[in-house]
């Protein structure tokens, strides 16, 4: 086990380019089992969780290999296999080899996901859309048995517009017979991925990124070639922490329209944001104001980057008000970051900011985004050294994340934990 340190008080300079987006591609690797020839996934981003999912493909029967950023999955020697315990656990999105084997072998059995527990988080949706498409599934112990003699398309209303289900449900009526339409469907930009992938590989999907999507089923898919969209979070997490040490900053490869809400925001706080085609700069300034945040499904702002905008505002003059509505409790770096010396209060689902100087400490990241947020805290610090321990939890979202913030001028290097 490592930790992150963190000597602050560097104004953070210099370019940085995001990788492929971690969530797209936690469902286009399982989404690549559906095809019978090779795919290739350009783009990808060297995370923790992409190496468990190649491990978990290859314990089907598929043959992965990778060349610099890209993999290439070989599809052929695919087999059904109950996946109950094992590397499933370690991820919340080992969830898509449910859609992604019952579309492909008409059932899956697949342990319940683990992951960032950062709160109870259900999977009704993503069952409801395998019965409405004439599965059984049944919890067998903690793993999810999924079972279908034949997939029929269906109408399903989902009553949360969720990502994983809307993907879930994409991926499994790919291959039923008919047509498939999802309302009140999720509509963030990683959903479009997954649907372009798919549309290349022979589905026929329609109206991803808006709340209804049309799929019409077909007998077979093939392999193509794909290149992963930017991480729209790490992205937003430099842009946050540019503006958190008053740096100027290049956010490069990145899609502007992906981050509009936090550019938004940012702007609003009185950060100089120059938004160009595929890059954002960040001007931080020396005081900011505060401002209320409302979290909410896109195109709104991302609850995965409130936990980082949390920190930011404890830079800014004044109280400002920050509230998830999508998820309730998602609030596990406030107390580090009290530790640090924030003036924060939870309540509700809402975090009460009031602007204060933050000061060394030794903290514990709980989640991926909680850890984020605490990075970006300690990039402020201007004396002593924070010290960030739950590492693995970063390095689920974070590729480079040393390496890039020392290009940026940080003073930040891994340790061994004692
Ligand atoms: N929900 C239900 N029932 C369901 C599914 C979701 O009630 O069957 C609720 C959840 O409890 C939550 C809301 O619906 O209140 C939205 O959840 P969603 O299903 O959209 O989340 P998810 O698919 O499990 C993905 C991202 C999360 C991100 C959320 C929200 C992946 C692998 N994960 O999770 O990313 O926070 O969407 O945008 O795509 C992260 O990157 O740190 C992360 C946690």
């Amino acid at each position: 086990m490592e930790k992150l340190m963190i000597r602050g008080g560097h104004p953070l300079r210099g370019t940085v380019t995001i990788s492929g987006a971690k969530n797209s591609a936690v469902a286009l690797l399982p989404a690549a089992l559906l095809a019978e020839t090779e795919v290739r996934l350009d783009n990808l981003p060297r995370l923790s969780d992409v190496a468990v999912y190649a491990e978990i493909l290859e314990e089907l029967g598929g043959r992965v290999s990778w060349n610099q950023d890209s993999m290439v999955i070989d599809p052929s020697g695919l087999r059904s296999k109950a996946m109950p315990n094992g590397k499933v656990k370690l991820l919340r999105a080992s969830y898509y080899l449910m859609g992604a084997m019952l579309g492909r072998f008409g059932e899956a059995t697949i342990g319940l996901p683990g992951g960032c527990n950062f709160e109870p988080r259900p999977i009704d949706q993503h069952i409801k859309g395998f019965e409405a498409l004439g599965a059984t599934v049944t919890n067998d112990h903690g793993s999810i048995r999924i079972f279908a003699k034949e997939l029929r398309g269906a109408k399903v209303y989902l009553d949360v517009a969720s990502v994983g289900a809307t993907i879930n449900i994409m991926l499994a009526a790919s291959r039923a017979k008919g047509s498939t339409i999802i309302e009140n469907a999720a509509k963030e930009p990683e959903i479009i991925d997954v649907a372009t992938l798919l549309n290349a590989m022979g589905a026929r999907i329609k109206g991803a990124g808006t709340d209804t999507i049309r799929i019409e089923g077909v007998d077979a898919m093939h392999g193509c070639r794909h290149s992963i969209i930017p991480d729209r979070i790490q992205a937003a997490t430099y842009m946050i922490a540019a503006a958190a040490t008053r740096g100027d900053m290049l956010v490069d490869n990145v899609i502007p329209k992906h981050l509009e809400a936090v550019t938004a925001k940012l702007q609003e706080l009185g950060v100089h944001v120059y938004e160009m085609d595929e890059a954002i700069r960040i001007v931080g300034q020396p005081t900011y104001e505060a401002v209320d945040v409302k979290a909410l499904i896109y195109p709104g702002f991302a609850t995965d980057m409130q936990s980082p905008m949390t920190s930011l505002l404890t830079q800014a003059n004044g109280v400002s008000i920050l509230t998830d509505y999508v998820y309730s409790n998602r609030f596990k770096h406030v107390p580090e970051l009290v530790r640090m010396g924030a003036n924060i209060r939870v309540e509700g689902r809402s975090a009460i900011i009031e602007g204060s100087k933050l000061n060394a400490a030794k903290v514990k990241a709980a989640d991926l985004r909680a850890g984020a947020a605490l990075v970006v805290a300690g990039l402020t610090v201007e004396d002593g050294i924070t010290e960030v321990s739950g590492v693995e939890y970063i390095d689920r979202g974070y590729d480079y994340l040393v390496d890039n913030l020392r290009m940026l001028g940080a003073d930040v290097w891994r340790e061994a934990k004692s």
